[in-house]
């Protein structure tokens, strides 16, 4: 299959949204990430996603939906018919109002009509109101809900631009809209309404658990010890290179000696790349590259520029990847360390994936 990538227009997004509702496959850029989407009524067209993907078919898909021109009511939920009619409350609706357009994403009680293969089978669907101007004029442009999951193979990195979705899926889906980079860098926040003000976090994302908390007046309730994975955004390995890619117990100035490691990528939250490129390459006497996620330490620009930074140490020369393992859990970096976590495996493990081989000390 031919992949083009379709430069934004008025008419392109007409013409992309007739071809959603007919069943095809669009690439879309939201605010968080590029999402993969098709009409969520369409059982070929989800069936399809999944394929394109490889994702196994128990991880289930977030809807999206366009922004009324009012403010969000759970009217507006239950008219959309893929949620359970009279479920919500105030709390629930204030979360809403405040949030969307946005990246948070709420899982709530399902309309029966949903398609099993949406949710899984679960008797919860995951909705979503991108804020992303292209992702709005398609939804509309559609008139149909769209199951959008992140626009990559499963497990692999996410894709933040047109040319990302393009290195992920090219082939396998005819379009992909190309919105340029986006702005959030990272996926919505999911979580699980439970009613009366409680809520289980199921993946912390663009919108800070402390402004949830801060709006539904109380922490968020612990996660029972799941049977299955609620979400594969919380299965341990996810949004991996594919390279060896392992995380130091704290910053990259722990990096003392090593052994057998041909080439290294080290990539640190904040700082001069430069420097410290220049330091751990005459510490380790071989080629080390560096990626800063924020030179200034600025939180936003790291979530943004996260999965860009994992795709070229991915593609780059060097042969084992290391990130740090510490940064500012608040707010977004909070979901920056939760990829992080994903991504790569803990340093003690390089000895044991490549005994007597391959050594990296840490002080
Ligand atoms: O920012 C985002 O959320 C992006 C953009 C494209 O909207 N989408 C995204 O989709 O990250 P995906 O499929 O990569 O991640 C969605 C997560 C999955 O881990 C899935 O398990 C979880 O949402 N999910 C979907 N429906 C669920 C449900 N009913 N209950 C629990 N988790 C659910
Ligand atoms: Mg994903």
């Amino acid at each position: 299959m031919k992949t083009a990538i379709i430069p934004p227009s008025p008419e392109a997004v007409l013409e992309l949204g007739s071809r959603l509702r007919t069943g095809e496959l669009v690439a879309m850029p939201t605010e968080t990430v590029y999402g993969l989407a098709g009409n969520a009524w369409d059982p070929e067209a989800v069936a399809q996603i999944f394929a394109v993907k490889e994702r196994p078919r128990f991880d289930p898909l977030i809807v999206h939906l366009p922004m009324p021109e009012h403010p969000i009511g759970l009217e507006d939920l239950w008219a959309s018919g893929l949620v359970r009619r009279g479920w919500g409350d105030q709390e629930l609706e204030r979360v809403l109002q405040v949030c969307w357009p946005g990246p948070l994403t709420v899982v709530l009680p399902r309309d029966p009509q949903v398609l099993d293969l949406v949710t899984s089978g679960l008797e919860t669907v995951a909705i979503r109101i991108p804020d992303h101007p292209l992702a709005q004029a398609l939804l509309q442009a559609a008139g149909i809900p769209l199951a959008a999951p992140s626009a990559n193979r499963f497990g692999h990195i996410s894709p933040t631009s047109a040319q990302a979705v393009w290195q992920e899926l090219a082939g396998r889906i005819p379009y992909i809209l190309d919105g340029g980079v986006c702005p959030v860098g990272i996926e919505s926040t999911i979580i699980r309404y439970l009613g009366q003000g409680h809520w289980h976090c199921l993946r912390p994302g663009g919108i800070p658990m402390a402004t949830l908390a801060g709006i539904l007046g109380r922490d968020p309730d612990p996660l029972p010890a799941p049977a299955q994975p609620n979400a594969p955004g919380q299965l341990p390995s996810h949004y991996a290179p594919r390279k060896p890619f392992y995380r130091l117990p704290n910053s990259w100035k722990q990096i003392q000696t090593h052994q057998g490691i041909p080439s290294l990528g080290v990539l640190i939250w904040q700082g001069d790349p430069e420097s410290v490129q220049h330091i751990l390459a005459e510490r380790l006497g071989i080629p080390v590259q560096v990626w800063c996620l924020s030179r200034s330490g600025n939180t936003e620009e790291a979530a943004q520029r996260l999965f860009a930074c994992l795709r070229e140490m991915e593609a780059s020369e060097a042969a084992l990847l290391v990130t740090e393992g510490i940064g500012d859990p608040t707010g977004l970096g909070a979901a920056i360390l939760d990829r992080l976590q994903r991504a790569s495996l803990p340093l003690e493990r390089l000895q044991t994936d490549f005994p007597g081989q391959l050594r990296l000390d840490v002080g």
